[in-house]
């Protein structure tokens, strides 16, 4: 719809939720409400039961997905919810008055109030922007904050572990801008990041953008400490959280960022809608990201009035379904407990670094902190190579097993140059992987042995 389409009432209505309705936002629907959780600890076996996609078959074997760090698959709550709401409720949002259109609006405002909580936003109404994905969050504050702020000669330290997303909308403001990069280095004796020189690398900054996870080496930086030097040094915070945000505990008070990216779909939600969280006063200072419907105050030939944030932000229709979807995926990921989620990642984590280093020896290389005592500062993800297999084939002839990996450069091509790879295989799991999982990945490996050696 376009801005100038809207009429401007009918927009200025949308945006002002009457307080009560938004009370009764955050009432999620007995409808949505999912199955009852598992036991604590977490009972892998039992949630994986309510993934529906994990009861299927391929080349007749009982498929084994580990490929979150990809996308995640969604449990019968989330699917049930979208098609709910499909069948019961769409209309848009932020511009009906009738009865469906402002249930659509409770849950997209239920959703955000939802998105908030999780990682831990004080004002969540105002704080929490709904976008694409995580990719798009970080465009957004690169393309909002950064155009605005930074100028050629600036400063932006990033790190070397960076996914495309926090690298590219950088580069291209280098290209428009003539800002410049500083990056923090990978230490390919630990896989983790060499912060020894870190106020050298900051110094002068105006941004560190960096990520809560790798994606490739599942190591986790030590961003407080990251985070608390650049705000000496006077530079603005941003996180990547599309890895951990799904696997642990999230609290942007406690990180001390001033902007976070994730995504639902590598969180049991749906593909379609990320969230950036941002702080209100650096939010309120920001021009919209796009233009459209739904982000204005008022339009005139001549000119636009922004809306508050975070609506600013959100031009066009939004994804209303998805968001419903992500409101179901957040209260399932919090009754099965965010804690319990990283404690059984860690367990199985462990599990599967044994058994693939006792199983294969010096024939494998894991890019990415192995010890037991790394544990801690490394999430669920396993990137390999298998001596005379190439990632690929290894992919392929896991395919064959029914096993989900993913081989590539994982959107993470300047790493890989670090490693000295063109692509590496890697095995991400989540809370539907149990070690009978890993088992079924060390048998598989071992059928790829048997064919390329
Ligand atoms: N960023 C996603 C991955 O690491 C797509 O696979």
């Amino acid at each position: 719809m376009s801005a100038q389409g809207a009429p401007a009432a009918q927009e200025d209505k949308a945006a002002q939720i009457p307080a009560a309705q938004e009370d009764k936002a955050a009432e999620i629907p007995a409808a949505q409400a999912g199955p009852v959780p598992p036991a604590k600890p977490l009972d892998a076996r039992a949630v994986a039961r309510d993934f529906p996609l994990l009861a299927r078959s391929v080349h007749g074997k009982r498929i084994v997905y580990l490929d979150s760090a990809a996308s995640s698959q969604r449990p019968c709550s989330v699917i049930d919810a979208m098609d709910s709401y499909y069948r019961t409720t769409h209309a848009n949002v932020h511009r009906g008055v009738y009865e469906i259109a402002e249930e659509a609006d409770r849950l997209y405002d239920a959703a955000r109030v939802s998105a908030g909580r999780l990682v831990g936003s004080p004002s969540p109404r105002s704080e929490i922007v709904f976008t694409k994905n995580a990719t798009e969050a970080m465009n957004l504050v690169v393309r909002s904050w950064g155009w605005k702020n930074l100028h050629a000669g600036d400063v932006v330290v990033l790190t070397e572990i960076e996914h495309h997303a926090n690298l590219v909308p950088w580069l291209q403001l280098v290209e428009e801008r003539g800002i410049r990069l500083r990056y923090l280095p990978v230490d390919l004796s630990t896989y983790e990041l060499d912060i020894s020189r870190l106020d050298e690398v900051l110094d002068g900054a105006k941004v560190l953008s960096c990520t809560l996870m790798s994606n490739v080496l599942g190591t986790i930086p030590p961003f407080q400490v990251i985070a608390g030097r650049a705000h000496e040094a006077g530079a603005v915070v941003i996180a990547d959280g599309a890895q951990s945000v799904p696997h642990m505990p999230t609290d942007v008070q406690a990180l001390g960022c001033d902007f976070l990216a994730f995504s639902a779909h590598k969180m049991l939600g749906p593909t379609g809608i990320g969230v950036l969280w941002g702080r209100e006063a650096l939010l309120e200072e920001m021009p919209p990201f796009m233009g459209g419907g739904g982000m204005i105050l008022d339009v005139t030939l001549d000119g636009f009035v922004p809306a508050e944030i975070p609506r600013r932000f959100e031009a066009g229709t939004p994804p209303i379904a998805e968001a419903v979807g992500l409101l179901s995926a957040i209260e399932y990921l919090e009754r099965l407990g965010m804690s319990e989620i990283w404690e059984h990642d860690q367990r199985l984590t462990s599990y599967a670094l044994g058994t693939l280093q006792e199983r294969f020896g010096d024939t494998i290389r894991i890019f990415g902190p192995t010890d037991e005592q790394s544990l801690d500062r490394r999430g669920a993800v396993i990137s390999l190579a298998l001596d005379g297999v190439h990632p690929h084939d290894l992919a392929q002839v896991l395919d064959q097993e029914a096993v989900c990996i993913r081989a590539g450069h994982h959107c993470a091509k300047p790493l890989m140059r670090r490693l000295g790879v063109g692509a590496t295989a890697r095995a991400s799991f989540y809370c539907y992987n149990t070690e009978e999982d890993v088992d079924a990945l060390a048998k598989a490996l071992d059928e790829a042995v048997r064919l390329f050696r």
